[in-house]
């Protein structure tokens, strides 16, 4: 049996897929029983309207991004395509079910509407309402409507809306790239008269961004609407209605503020019933002005638009101690709130929205900064009112409801609606430790909380913006968790075009809307090169390495730019290992590892990408060239950082992590010193995080990597602060920007700068999908998978499952009486290279069910005796119960010493316990050796039972 599914074109699904080219790339999968199946061949079929077909064969294994083989698309073309494949066994499939594709893009000649605005001087947070009536005549066939704004907006036609996005048209450069949302809208009208109509809001367009007293606006012009509705009729003519001086616009509409950092207010006693359909007055129409447009930033929307993906009710109702009523939806997200209300006309409800609670029990309103975060109801006193904002979005966790009219508890009448971009769902992930399955499920929200239109650091305060770095830390995981091709190749797009006005430096926000910085920053702008490279990687796809290689070319242009004779970057502003747990809360960049460091590090990494970019490309100069730069500043930086035993210059993790990462030091001794040492700075520090954004990605991967795996488990499981479980112990539901963001006596870290929701120190997620249980892929696009599972100590079993470009592929293990069984489930038309724990051997295998099994690792050794003077701290720390038993002892009659143990000791080789409580009293030391010598009793007898 053979079937082929999930044929979609370029990055979108759908019933109609509007593609934003003339000449879309398909991609389909093949599901069969047959084991080790691929391709020989594939048959392509296309409809076009007038209904003739032409078909196409591709021969060999394609099935990712295939090459339109026929005529373009002409402008509103409608064509259905199929394929169906033919196996290197002979036997043919079925057809797909056939899409049906309309290019989106429109060459600027074709565009007939300007923007219109209304015509009263600015005032940007009280959002517009446009409208025109015109007339549909008999013998419609076909309607298309294309819309954008400057602003946020939603369409409407005879009182339906056009589209269930949400916040379009999205953010972008808008003054490079506006993109234009299109819609069959065929069946909203009706022969006769008509209403088009749309309410625009400021969202990213017009409203102040920025942060620290710095906001402002950062899109000049008013708010205004851009439609072009094209009419086909059945006697082949097209009727164009279009955004021009017949539009009308009032700004006296409900919605009598809206801003994405402000929040919305709403006045129900405002609304006009039925306010688009065709024949109802609004109050204070005025003709619009027009404003041209240069209609060559028109751009076809490539990725799937924000919608509304959720909802959730309250899990709690309280009243804080200051008798504020707040709902607890159990998670914190981004979204805003739905309310259902009964009241008076003229009552208030007001939404405030946190993230968490701060000590005293009230909402935390701090960490916010200037953002209000307020949403406002007033009521027209009609039976049931169900409202929610439509321009706005919030972080939340929390809602504080003031005003609720008759002072009952709202729990059931409040429904928390959760929006980002729609992307599908690809990767899963899970393991036998439950607090580490919540670290992945709060990453997994993390990354909901901001894949809203752009990649952001944050949901919740003043800033939301596209932050270079962020994105580049997380991108490998994003990309296993969902589909984010069409939303990253929108944002890079964006990458490419600030960063060319910046002569070649990348701005460290995507869309820029900071004032701009004169040096390139390591780790955020190599998102040019990491984020292209990434999408190659994990979907096989060369057309954004082809669209992004100036702009991935440029970028190391601009590194080297600032490097020495040597390729060494040692000046210039950097903002290295941002929120080093060591670095004062105000100073966060003072961080352990030199910027130096990071900077070079960096620099190789994107010279290797580039190398490799213009290899797959075929630019084979590019190639050559690139590979020997990275090579040389590869050499001095081994020179120049790393000792000729094995140590860097900054001796902290950062340093350690990235120079085995990024395979910086190629001499397998001199690698094996490095990991070593990383190791041992780990277990000094008591197995907790010692690491900012920087390095925190690449540690557990490099302790893996050097075969530290006793070392990774612990500091992977490690719940003290900091640690990726402390915030999971500390009731997180999504990965925090510091690692103490919430102190561990429940209130907010004092410092700048304290999100809730920051997906970048989740980024360790990739090291679990890839390597703890082993699913990475070994060819871009999953091709070939490589399955290398390294079982962490204090895991019985950990299982992935990702819908890579060919179909789904799952690997996963599991530990029973010493035994480790490994399954492999490798999609059609692709192949894995499995190798189990312990061995070096590689099995290549064809799609299909594995089996394999091999002795489990060894767990830790039994633990022996432990002795205040003869058992050194590096050690003891492995040793937890011993450690408990210490602390306990400690506390009787010295318990600041006994509290501060765990914090403060360095954890040394070559060190002791008496060293450590050198200044204790004698009866202190005393109850530390009897506690000690029950517990080797103890131990004694239970090696004597077993
Ligand atoms: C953002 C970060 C960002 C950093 C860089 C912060 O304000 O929230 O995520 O990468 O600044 O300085």
């Amino acid at each position: 049996m053979i079937q082929v599914t999930d044929l979609h074109a370029e990055y979108v699904r759908g019933a109609v897929t509007f593609v934003a080219t003339s000449r879309p790339r398909l991609t389909w999968r093949t599901l069969t029983t047959t084991p080790n199946w691929t391709q020989a061949s594939a048959e392509l079929r296309v409809t076009r309207s007038d209904g003739h077909s032409e078909n196409h064969r591709v021969s060999g294994a394609d099935s990712v991004l295939v090459s339109w083989p026929f005529t373009p698309l002409a402008v509103r073309e409608r064509v259905t395509a199929a394929v169906r494949v033919i196996g290197a066994d002979g036997a043919i499939s079925g057809w797909a079910t056939p899409i049906t594709l309309e290019a989106a893009s429109l060459d600027p000649g074709s565009w007939h509407a300007d923007l219109v605005a209304h015509p009263d001087p600015e005032e940007n947070l009280r959002p517009v309402q446009f409208i025109r009536d015109f007339a549909v005549h008999d013998g419609l066939v076909a309607a298309r409507l294309r819309t954008s704004a400057h602003g946020v907006y939603q369409a409407e036609i005879n009182s339906a809306v056009v589209s269930d996005d949400v916040l379009a048209p999205g953010w972008t450069s808008y003054d490079e790239r506006l993109l234009v949302q299109t819609a069959d809208v065929t069946a909203l009208l009706r022969a006769g008269a008509n209403r088009l109509a749309a309410t625009v809001a400021a969202g990213w367009f017009g409203e102040s961004f920025g942060f620290l007293g710095h906001a402002k606006r950062a899109y000049a012009g008013p708010l205004s609407y851009l439609a072009q509705l094209e009419l086909d009729y059945t006697d082949g003519t097209t009727d164009v209605i279009a955004t021009d001086a017949d539009w009308l616009a009032t700004r006296s509409g409900p919605i009598v503020q809206s801003g994405i950092y402000a929040g919305e207010r709403h006045d129900a006693r405002l609304e006009t019933v039925g306010w688009s359909s065709v024949g109802v007055p609004l109050p204070d129409l005025m003709p619009v002005t027009v404003i041209a447009l240069d209609r060559e930033v028109l751009a076809p929307a490539t990725s799937e638009p924000v919608r509304r993906i959720e909802t959730m009710a309250p899990v709690q109702s309280f009243l804080t101690p200051t008798g504020r009523r707040v709902l607890d939806f159990g998670q914190n997200i981004a979204g805003r709130v739905r309310i259902e209300v009964t009241g008076a006309a003229g009552d208030v409800v007001t939404l405030r929205h946190a993230e968490v609670l701060d000590v005293d029990g009230e909402l935390a309103l701090r960490p916010l900064r200037l953002a209000k975060a307020t949403d406002e109801y007033t009521l027209a006193g009609n039976e049931r009112e169900v409202w929610e904002p439509l321009f706005t979005f919030h972080g939340f966790r929390y809602v504080q409801v003031d005003g609720w009219p008759g002072g009952a508890d709202p729990i059931d009448d409040l429904t928390a609606v959760v929006c980002h971009s729609d992307m599908s769902r690809t990767g899963s992930w899970s393991s036998s430790h439950p607090q580490l399955n919540r670290l992945h499920e709060n990453v997994l929200w993390s990354m909901r909380g901001n894949f809203l239109s752009i990649p952001s650091d944050c949901p919740q305060r003043d800033e939301r913006l596209g932050w270079t770095g962020d994105f580049q830390l997380f991108a490998p995981t994003a990309s296993f968790l969902y589909d984010v091709r069409g939303f990253s190749a929108s944002w890079l797009a964006d990458l490419a075009i600030e960063q060319r006005q910046c002569d070649g430096i990348t701005p460290l926000v995507i869309p820029s809307v900071l004032p701009p910085f004169p040096d390139p920053i390591a780790g955020w702008g190599d998102a040019s090169t990491v984020v292209p490279w990434t999408m190659y990687e994990r979907y096989g796809d060369r057309g954004i390495l082809n669209g992004q290689y100036p702009s991935m070319r440029a970028w190391v242009e601009a590194e080297l730019g600032r490097t020495n004779s040597a390729l060494l970057w040692l000046h210039g502003g950097q903002i290295g290992d941002h929120l080093d747990p060591t670095a004062p809360p105000d100073r966060p960049t003072e961080a352990k590892t030199s910027p130096a460091i990071v900077a070079c590090a960096y620099l190789i990494r994107s010279l290797r990408i580039v190398a490799d970019a213009a290899l797959t490309l075929g630019l084979h100069d590019d190639a050559a060239h690139y590979a020997e730069s990275a090579e040389t500043a590869r050499a001095a930086f081994e020179h120049y950082f790393v000792t000729p035993g094995g140590r860097i210059i900054s001796d902290a993790p950062t340093a350690y992590a990235l120079a085995i990462a990024f395979d910086l030091v190629t001499e397998p001794v001199k690698r094996a010193a490095l990991g070593e040492r990383l190791a041992e700075i780990v277990r000094e520090n008591g197995f907790r995080i010692g690491t900012g954004f920087i390095g925190t990605p690449v540690l557990v991967e490099a302790l893996i990597a050097t075969g530290h795996l006793h070392t990774a488990s612990n500091l992977l499981l490690q719940t003290r602060a900091p640690s990726w479980l402390y915030a999971v112990t500390m009731g997180a539901t999504t990965v925090w920007e510091r690692w103490d963001s919430l102190l561990p006596d429940g209130s907010v870290n004092p410092g700048e700068m304290t999100s809730f929701n920051h997906y970048a120190l989740g980024a360790v997620a990739d090291t679990l999908h890839r390597r703890v249980a082993g699913l990475a892929p070994g060819a871009p696009g999953y091709s070939l998978l490589d399955v290398a599972p390294q079982p962490l100590p204090g895991l019985t079993s950990a299982a992935a499952t990702i819908d890579t470009p060919y179909g789904r592929a799952q690997v996963g293990w599991s530990i029973e009486n010493d035994v480790l069984a490994l399954q492999v489930e490798v999609p059609a038309n692709t192949g894995a290279d499995v190798t189990l724990p312990g061995s070096a051997e590689v099995f290549r295998v064809g799609s299909g069910r594995h089996d394999f099994s091999c002795p489990a690792p060894s767990e830790r050794a039994v633990l022996g005796p432990v002795d205040i003077r003869g058992t050194d701290l590096a050690t003891l720390i492995d040793d937890a119960e011993a450690l408990g038993v210490i602390v306990q002892a400690l506390a009787v009659r010295d318990p600041a010493r006994s509290a501060s143990l765990l914090t403060d000791t360095q954890w040394k080789r070559g060190a002791y316990l008496t060293d450590v409580l050198m200044f204790a009293g004698p009866e202190v030391l005393a109850d530390v050796e009897r506690a000690l010598e029950d517990l080797n009793r103890n131990r004694g007898a239970r090696s004597d039972m077993q």
